[in-house]
C-alpha cells in the first residue's frame, strides 16, 4: 500500500519520501512504481518525460529523519497497534510542528493510534483501497481529537492525489470495510455451504451482482493474511459472528496460501 500511495503522490506532482526500513523492499517498491508508470506510457496515458519527472520526485529513505520536512506523513505500517504506536511516538519529535500524521489503517481505531501523540489533534485517517493507484476512494477518518483544519487538509490532499474522498467517523471498519469484510467472509462460507468452486463463485458475483472482480480474486489480491487480520480486528470490536474470519481462510493463511503475493491462494499465479 505504501508504494501505491507514494505512486499517487509523485504522479500528483508532490515531492515524496518513501520510507522503508529494508532497502531491498524499498528498491522493489520503486521498481513496481516504475513498471506501472511505464505501462501507462506504453498505453498512451502518460508522456515519457512526465513519467521520468514523477520518478525523480520519489526519494527513498530508511530512517525517520528524512521525513523532517514533510507536510504530511501517511503511515502504512503493519496493522498492529503496538507497531503504529511505536512509529507515531518516534515520528512526532522528528516532523515539523504543523505536519499532519495520517494513518492508512483499515481496521484499527485512529483515535487509539493517535493516543500516544503529544498532539493527537494532528492525526487523521486516510484509508486507501487496494490497489491504491487504481481504486478511486479514500476514506478520510476523523478521530476523536482530530482538528477540523487537519481533517480538511487531509480531505484536500485526497483530492490532490486524484481520489474521491469521503468524510467518516472513527468507527470499526469505517464505511467500506464495515460492509465489505463480512460480505467477503459470507462469500468464503458459501464456497463450502453451496459446494461451489472459487471460479464459479467469482463468475456468480461478477455476472449476478456486477462486481468488477470476484470475491476469491479480490481476496487473493488483498492477501488472505491481511483480510483475516482485519476480520479479527473487527470481530474483536463488534462481536458479530459474520465478522469472524471463516475457518477456510484461516487454514489458507496457516498454509502460507496468501494469494498473489505468495503465488497461491484460491488460484495459483
Ligand atoms: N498503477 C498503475 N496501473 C496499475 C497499477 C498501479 N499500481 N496496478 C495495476 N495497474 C494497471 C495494470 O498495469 C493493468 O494494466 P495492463 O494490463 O495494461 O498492464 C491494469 O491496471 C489492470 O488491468 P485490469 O484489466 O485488471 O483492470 P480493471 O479495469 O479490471 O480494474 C481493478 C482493476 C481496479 C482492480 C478492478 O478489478 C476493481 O475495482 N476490483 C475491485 C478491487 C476492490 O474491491 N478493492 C478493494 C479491496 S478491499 C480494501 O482494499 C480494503 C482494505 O482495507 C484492505
Amino acid at each position: 500500500m505504501g508504494a501505491g500511495i507514494a505512486q499517487l503522490a509523485i504522479e500528483a506532482g508532490l515531492e515524496t519520501v518513501g520510507r522503508e526500513v529494508d532497502p531491498a523492499r524499498a528498491e522493489a517498491a520503486r521498481g513496481r512504481i516504475e513498471h506501472f508508470l511505464t505501462r501507462k506510457v506504453e498505453k498512451g496515458q502518460l508522456e515519457a518525460p512526465a513519467r521520468d519527472a514523477a520518478i525523480a520526485r520519489l526519494r527513498l529513505a530508511s530512517g525517520l529523519g528524512d521525513l523532517a520536512d514533510c507536510d504530511v506523513v501517511i503511515e502504512a505500517a503493519f496493522e498492529e497497534l503496538a507497531v503504529k504506536h511505536e512509529l507515531f511516538r518516534e515520528l512526532e519529535p522528528v516532523v515539523r510542528e504543523d505536519a499532519i500524521l495520517a494513518t492508512n489503517t483499515s481496521a484499527l481505531s485512529v483515535t487509539e493510534i493517535a493516543s500516544v501523540l503529544e498532539r493527537p489533534e494532528r492525526a487523521v485517517g486516510m484509508h486507501f483501497f487496494n490497489p491504491a493507484p487504481l481504486m478511486p476512494l479514500v476514506e478520510i477518518v476523523r478521530a476523536e481529537r482530530t482538528a477540523d483544519e487537519v481533517f480538511e487538509r487531509a480531505y484536500d490532499l485526497g483530492r490532490t492525489l486524484g481520489k474521491t474522498p469521503i468524510r467518516c467517523g472513527d468507527t470499526p471498519g469505517f464505511v467500506v470495510n464495515r460492509v465489505l469484510i463480512p460480505l467477503l467472509n459470507d462469500c468464503v462460507r458459501v464456497l463450502d455451504e453451496a459446494g461451489v468452486t472459487p471460479a464459479d463463485l467469482d463468475t456468480g458475483m461478477k455476472h449476478g451482482a456486477g462486481w468488477p472482480m470476484g470475491p476469491c480474486e479480490l481476496l487473493d489480491l488483498v492477501g488472505a493474511d491481511v483480510h483475516v487480520h482485519a476480520s479479527e480486528a473487527l470481530y474483536d470490536k463488534l462481536r458479530e459472528p459474520r465478522m469472524a474470519p471463516p475457518a477456510r481462510l484461516v487454514r489458507m493463511v496457516q498454509a502460507g496460501k496468501l494469494g498473489r503475493k505468495s503465488g497461491e491462494g484460491f488460484y495459483t499465479y
